[in-house]
């Protein structure tokens, strides 16, 4: 009722009831920036992306989803070259990332904004034994926006809470990887025509899977039905099926994709993740659970498209390159517009 109000000193007194420190925790990780009245906007569920993290999946709303796709599409159609100029993202990487890196480095330079940042967490002052913490409140002086992969769970969010400008998480170990997702997405709704009903299944690692993770997260806004396949042993984890039996989003778990593979409009496979295995032998022995190759288009449906987050390492022969279901490079070039799209809003340069 207070909210809806358009009395200017309703929105100031609700602004001064907002600043109450209970407040602030509350809302810090989504708000970050936002003066009073952006705030009083972003309550009035009004979508608002400046100054906002970037952490995880679940911070969305299926309007906010659909909202970045639609921009996503416009900048693709139609990239402003000075959108970003004089901006300097930093690129935080403390894994390995050949996309995600280069992707935001190329989405930044293509929209004239500047990067900075290192690719090793070997060449950082981290090695000498500063905080993560410190880092942080180094590099936000030196730029606008700061884009991190890290290995630890959490690292993002830890990150965000350091920050005063936007920190956008590039993948915190097996957890979450956000902005693959909206590519993902994008690139569903480019080949499918929509996001709505559909029967995806997801292959491989759903363990350690941080692009599984969020992707079925994301999926259960549009009644996704989902096919789990995997070894027993690299399920996805109990928590993210009791999250989707509480959305009443159907689902199946399966060890051999042609168990279900004439179900799929989407198949998206993953790689085993060999450095989230704790031990070697547990690695070598679930490395070549999957090998695709064209025998599974004669158990699909004609269209079935096959996704990738990429890198690949056996799980997918070459020979469904050539194939038009096969859409994995093109996934990874939605990158671009997508992360495109993201900068341009948390910088405020597209309300
Ligand atoms: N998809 C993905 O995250 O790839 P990189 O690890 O190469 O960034």
């Amino acid at each position: 009722m207070f909210i809806k109000s358009e009395q200017s000193e309703d929105f100031t007194k609700l602004g001064k009831i907002l600043d109450f420190p209970v407040f602030r925790l509350i809302f810090s990780r989504t708000t970050k920036n936002l003066n009073r009245y952006e705030f009083v906007f972003f309550l009035m569920d009004n979508i608002s992306f400046k100054g906002r993290d970037i952490i995880s999946i679940r911070d969305f709303s299926k309007k906010e989803l659909l909202y970045v796709l639609s921009i996503s599409k416009k900048i693709e159609k139609n990239p402003d070259l000075n959108l970003l100029k004089n901006k300097i993202a930093s690129l935080l990487f403390f894994e390995p990332s050949t996309r995600t890196r280069l992707s935001f480095s190329s989405a930044m330079q293509r929209l004239g904004g500047n990067t900075i940042g290192f690719a090793q967490s070997d060449v950082s002052s981290i090695k000498k034994g500063e905080t993560l913490w410190d880092t942080i409140k180094m590099v936000e002086q030196y730029s606008d926006v700061i884009i991190m992969r890290h290995p630890l769970e959490g690292a993002a969010r830890l990150a965000a809470e350091a920050a005063s400008i936007p920190v956008i998480n590039a993948g915190d170990g097996s957890n979450q990887h956000p902005t693959q997702t909206l590519l993902d997405l994008y690139t569903i709704q480019k080949e499918k025509g929509g996001l709505e009903n559909l029967n995806v299944g997801f292959l491989g690692d759903l363990k350690y899977g941080r692009t599984v993770h969020s992707l079925a997260i994301a999926l259960s806004h549009f009644n996704a039905k989902m096919f789990f396949i995997s070894p027993k042993a690299l399920s996805m984890p109990k928590h993210y099926l009791e999250e989707l039996s509480q959305k009443k989003i159907k689902f199946t778990e399966v060890e051999n994709v042609f168990k279900v593979s004439k179900e799929l409009d989407v198949l998206y496979v993953t790689r085993i993740q060999k450095e989230r295995f704790a031990d070697a032998i547990e690695y070598e022995k679930y490395k070549n659970s999957y090998r695709l190759n064209k025998s599974l288009l004669a158990n699909s449906k004609k269209d079935i498209v096959i996704m990738h987050p990429l890198p690949r390492v056996g799980e997918i022969n070459p020979e469904l390159d050539e194939t038009p279901n096969a859409i994995y490079f093109k996934q990874a070039g939605n990158g671009i517009p997508v992360r495109q799209a993201l900068l341009a809003l948390v910088l405020g340069k597209i309300k």
